[in-house]
């Protein structure tokens, strides 16, 4: 390991982070009674601009009068760009600073933009006294923040995950499409001319490298790397695939656009039985093989070895998480 420490972030559970219009009021109960871990309360993209001030109201409200239970509870609030963001940041935290887990900053640029963030939470709670910390979530979504997100995962003692904002991050990149999320035919590879055999296509995934410097990013910070949002709501097989692809390279969770993703996101980013026991199966035999001055030994005819035991750690941490 390096001399470096990493310290991480709160342990919460992230598997799914579902996305609520603050303007959208019927949805807000529901929203309390799902199994998403997170729900975040819009007040950007959903919401249109002539709404944004109800949508701060509602939100306070809902913070105060809705029974959440043990959900995480964030705001998504509008870009430093616009002149909606001091508004929400100053009227929502004062409202309801202390109901609030999270704050969520979309299409973070720079270190700076958090660094602003933090100043305006640091000043609203200590006037208002909270004592508990907001944390944020920061979406990257384009160009510039995938540029600098290792300064943005660095950014604040408050940074907690980053997000891949697939939709927005594909118009910042002009990526040629207009779907929310998933694969594109185009992206794919065309095996070589071999004679007269046919030749093969597989589909690539266009996000690879996105999400898999996201995931280094966060983890080389301390924080969840979590999966944006999934356009095609009635497409359960696409989702779970997505889902799945983001979560073997490292990521925790992924957003839910609509309740019918939440059981898909919590099914994917819940490690099944088989694998905790194997995790614990090798801690169990790793125990003994240090016990007898081992480094390494065979397990099911394959070598584990110190790496395992970190590997298996992350696996039994996150059940553990989730069986509490
Ligand atoms: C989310 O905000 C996205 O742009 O995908
Ligand atoms: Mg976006």
């Amino acid at each position: 390991m390096s001399f470096k420490t990493i310290t991480p972030a709160p342990a919460r559970l992230n598997r799914c982070e579902l996305a609520v219009p603050g303007s959208s009021v019927k949805l807000f109960e529901k929203a309390a009674k799902s199994a998403a871990d997170v729900v975040f309360l819009d007040l950007e993209d959903a919401v249109a601009p002539d709404d944004k001030p109800q949508a701060r109201k509602n939100i306070v409200q809902a913070l105060h009068d809705i029974d959440w239970g043990r959900k995480v509870m964030s705001v998504r609030i509008n870009g430093l760009d616009t002149h909606y963001m001091y508004r929400d940041v100053v009227e929502v935290i004062e409202g309801a600073g202390d109901k609030l887990d999270l704050i969520m900053v979309p299409k973070v640029g720079t270190a700076a933009d958090i660094y602003a963030v933090d100043m305006l939470l640091t000043q609203i709670e200590t006037a208002k006294g909270f004592k508990k910390r907001i944390g944020i979530e920061a979406i990257i979504e384009t160009a510039l923040g995938m540029q600098n997100i290792h300064e943005i995962a660095a950014a604040s003692p408050r940074m907690e995950s980053l997000h891949f904002g697939v939709a927005d991050y594909a118009a910042s990149t002009r990526a040629r499409t207009t779907s929310i999320g998933g694969p594109n035919a185009l992206y794919g590879v065309l095996t070589d001319k071999d004679g007269d055999k046919p030749r093969d296509y597989f589909w690539g995934d266009m996000w690879h490298y996105a999400i898999s410097r996201m995931v280094v990013a966060a983890r080389a910070n301390g924080l969840r790397p979590i999966d944006g949002p999934f356009g095609d709501f009635s497409d359960n097989e696409g989702y779970t695939a997505q889902a799945n692809r983001a979560a073997i390279l490292g990521c925790e969770g992924k957003w839910a656009i609509h309740p019918a993703q939440i059981p898909l996101a919590n099914t994917v980013y819940t490690p099944p039985e088989a694998e905790v026991t194997k995790a614990r199966r090798i801690l169990e035999a790793m125990k003994e093989a240090q016990a007898k001055g081992q480094g390494a030994v065979a397990l099911d005819g394959k070598l584990i070895d110190i790496a395992s035991i970190r590997q298996a750690e992350g696996i039994v941490k996150q059940a553990e998480l989730i069986a509490k």
